[in-house]
């Protein structure tokens, strides 16, 4: 399993990836949980990344990419794995694809999950008031929904191309949602 999960903030990518990494024994590789930790743990990388996440925006390209490569590499040749929240942006499903190619592997499936923008504000709305992300206020996730528009949905585009697409209704519950990507997973 080589699975991509796309989708705006708030959409259940990271819920449904530790599902998947689970029950089907793969890497979950989130870039979003390996950033907070880098800020938490104050490393040059959180240090640069920080005040990107804070705002909404996306850290540049260039570290996203060193640091996805490094974590791809060092996966045992063969292993499957989950990728949430990369890439986001064309420069980095481009990279993707040529990491790929140098690592003789590709993409099983990239998986799309569809909420819309009340939904969103409901669940984020929720979770910051359980947990502190410094990135789950309502300006900020507007802002984060709106980087989302621009920067990483013309991808769904790019995969569609490559007939790699799934899309599914991300608004139903979780449980609901994880069987139908574990058809996905066993078609
Ligand atoms: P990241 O951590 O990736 O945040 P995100 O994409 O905005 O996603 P979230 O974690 O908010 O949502 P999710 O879709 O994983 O949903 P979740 O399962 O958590 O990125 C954060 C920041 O890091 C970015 O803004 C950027 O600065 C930077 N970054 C990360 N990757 C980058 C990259 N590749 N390039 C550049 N910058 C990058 O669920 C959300 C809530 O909803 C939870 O409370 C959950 O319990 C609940 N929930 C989930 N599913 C359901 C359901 N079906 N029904 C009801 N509630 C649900």
């Amino acid at each position: 399993m080589r699975w991509v999960l796309l989708g705006p903030p708030g959409s259940g990518k990271g819920t449904q990836a530790r599902k998947l990494a689970e029950t089907y024994h793969v890497a979950h590789l989130s870039t979003g949980d390996i950033l907070r930790r880098e800020v938490a743990e104050d490393t040059p990388l959180g240090q640069q990344a920080r005040s990107y996440m804070d705002s909404g925006e996306l850290v540049p390209d260039v570290l996203i990419l060193d640091m996805i490569r490094k974590r791809l590499s060092n996966l045992r040749n063969g292993s499957g794995y989950v990728l949430d929240g990369f890439p986001r942006t064309q420069a980095q499903a481009e990279a993707l694809d040529s990491m790929l190619g140098e690592l003789g592997q590709t993409l099983d499936r990239v998986v799309l999950f569809e909420v819309g923008h009340g939904e969103i504000s409901k669940r984020l709305a929720g979770r910051a008031v359980e947990e502190t992300r410094s990135d789950d206020s309502d300006t900020i996730v507007a802002h984060r929904i709106d980087v989302y528009r621009r920067q990483t949905e013309p991808l769904v585009d790019y995969y569609r191309r490559k007939g790699l697409l799934a899309r599914l209704n991300g608004e139903r519950p979780i449980d609901t949602v994880f069987s139908e990507i574990q058809q996905l997973a066993t078609a």
